[in-house]
Formats: structure tokens, sequence, C-alpha cells
């Protein structure tokens, strides 16, 4: 995983605003002046600045080959931490959004056969992989799960398809995926895309450990839970381009000291999620914190989200 950095801020126009099922709002973003939006390929998502502080992070579902129009869904989340709620409240047709991205941790890989597995709003990344993947000629299933039929979006561009490759499950109907039946015996050559709620893809992640290496792709939307720091002492961080060598104390991020020593450095999200903050590493042993590397990622230790992650040695040399 390496991002690109290609991304670019956009002031665009709320188009339109409707409801994609219960409790979901879908937007679909414009150039006021109608140009062309920058390309993006399935697993794209877009930071939305909303204007009162909050920048929040959402997959691009729209369809990629149109350039003119970017299509995000928003849940409402209660428990939230106000981004969507502020959506769902303030944002309407025609008021303009700043918007940077697109950035792409989640890009589907070729492959002969995908399953996915969507859970609530993270069908949001499925569903372009999902045309995608059918325009390839691939073959395909989606197993697709919500609380019930009136809170589970985009179903009717599903519909089509259901039955034979795409398979709902309105838990108050049917339960929960049976993911033992769907994920129980490993298949080579099949790549497994998973977005939805942490215990879904906590579930998905054990049904898929017999699975060969690198056969499970996940999204997650909020950050996983950690233990303690693997080095509990101050630690330095080299900054080869600037350099710098900054002390990082233990209550303190690499990021928040970087940004105070004047470097400039992107960061978005500040939990781990949205990759914002990628910084290849030169030297030293990294303590990964994040949510979006896989383990055979984290093992190659040449790349660090610094709101986050940590030095798991004294010394750490970035390109910074
Ligand atoms: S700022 Fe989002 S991963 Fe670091």
């Amino acid at each position: 995983m390496h991002s690109t950095h290609d991304e670019v801020d956009l002031r665009l126009q709320v188009a339109s605003r409707t409801d994609g099922a219960e409790g979901v709002v879908v937007l679909e973003l414009r150039d006021p002046g109608g140009a062309e939006l920058p390309a993006w390929g399935p697993g794209a998502h877009v930071d939305l600045n909303l204007g009162n502080g909050m920048t929040r992070q959402y997959s691009l579902c729209g369809d990629p080959a149109d350039r003119s129009t970017w299509r995000v869904a928003v849940l409402r989340e209660p428990d939230g931490r106000g981004g969507s709620a502020y959506v769902h409240e303030a944002v309407r047709e025609g008021d303009t959004v700043d918007v940077r991205g697109p950035r792409n941790h989640f890009p589907l890989v070729p492959a002969p056969r995908y399953v996915f597995v969507a859970g609530g709003i993270g069908i949001t990344p499925i569903l372009p992989m999902v045309a995608a993947a059918d325009a390839a000629g691939a073959a395909w299933e989606l197993h697709y799960g919500g609380r019930s039929r009136r809170s589970m979006a985009f179903l009717e561009s599903l519909e089509e398809a259901t039955g034979t490759t795409v398979t709902l499950h309105p838990q108050d109907e049917v339960g929960l995926i049976d993911l033992p039946a769907v994920l129980g015996t490993p298949q080579e050559g099949t790549l497994v895309y998973c977005c939805g709620p942490e215990p879904l893809l906590q579930a998905v992640e054990q049904q898929c450990a017999a699975w060969p290496e690198g056969s499970l792709h996940v999204e997650r939307f909020s950050p996983k839970e950690f233990g303690e720091p693997v080095f509990h002492d101050s630690f330095e961080v080299e900054l080869a381009t600037s350099g710098l060598t900054l002390t990082v104390p233990p209550d303190r991020s690499i990021l928040e000291v970087v940004e105070d020593a004047g470097v400039p450095v992107l960061s978005s999200c500040t939990e781990g999620t949205c990759g914002t903050c990628e910084t290849p590493v030169l030297e030293g042993e990294v303590d990964h914190r994040d949510s979006l590397l896989t383990p055979a990622e984290q093992a190659a230790n040449d790349t660090m989200f610094i709101c986050v992650s940590r030095a798991a040695c004294p010394r750490l040399v970035l390109e910074l």
C-alpha cells in the first residue's frame, strides 16, 4: 500500500440529495461549472470538509465512468462524532462542499472470482466493485446484510441480480449472513472483499484465516482496538527530507509532533482509517496501529500512518 497523494482539493456543488434508505442520505456532487471530475476506481473514498471543522470520509458509490458526478451515501449515526448528523441536518441541494480526494486504500485487484460481503452502509464501496467485476466478466457473488430491508440502501439497483449472484440478508427476516456457509471453504483464486460494521469484519477475518494469504480485503470505517504500544518510552523520529530529529513522547502522536515542528504533512481522520497521512519508513521497526494495512503490508515495514502508528524501537527514520 502506498497512496499516490495525487488527490486534489475541489469545491463541488450538491446537485441532488435523496433518501437512499431509512437513515441514509445520498448526495450527488458536481463541479459548479460542469468540469470533469478526477478519475477514480472502485473502493475509492473522498473527504468531505463539512465546513464546521469536521472532515469525514465517504466511499464513492456511483459509476466511475461518469466523470460528471460523484455519489456518496451517508448513514446517520446517532452515536457518531457528529459528521453524519451534520450532513443529514445541514447539507442541502445547491450547497457547495469542499472535497479532497479521491484516495483508494481498498482497490479491486483483478481476479477470476470474487465474494463480496457488505453490512449496512458498507455496501457503498462494494457497489462499484460489483459492477466492475461484472463488466470484467469475473464470477462474483454478493452477500448484503442489514437490519431490515428499509435500512438497506441501493436495494433497487441490486434487485435484477438478486437470487443468483446477490443474496440479501435483512436481519429481521433471515438473521445474520451465514459466514461459515459463504466462506467456510477456502478457494484458490477467489478474492473476498468486505466492508461493514466491526463485528462483521472480525467474523469475516476469522472465517478467512484459513484462506490463502492476500485473499481477504477489508475496509474499516471505524478504527480497530489496540492494546498497549509496543514501546512505552519516548522515541526519536528522524525526518530525512527536512533534516530534523524530533522526540515523540508517549502521550503524543508522531503526526502532532511533526506538525508542531512546522513540517507540512497531510492528515484527515487522525484515527488510522483514511490513509491520508501515509509516510514512507526508511529505518526502524514500526508499531502499526492503523486499520488499513494487511499483515503482509505491516510486515514489509516500509510505510506507516503517523496519526496512530508509533515506533517499536528507540528511533525511526521517515521520508518526510
Ligand atoms: S490521518 Fe487518516 S490515517 Fe492518518
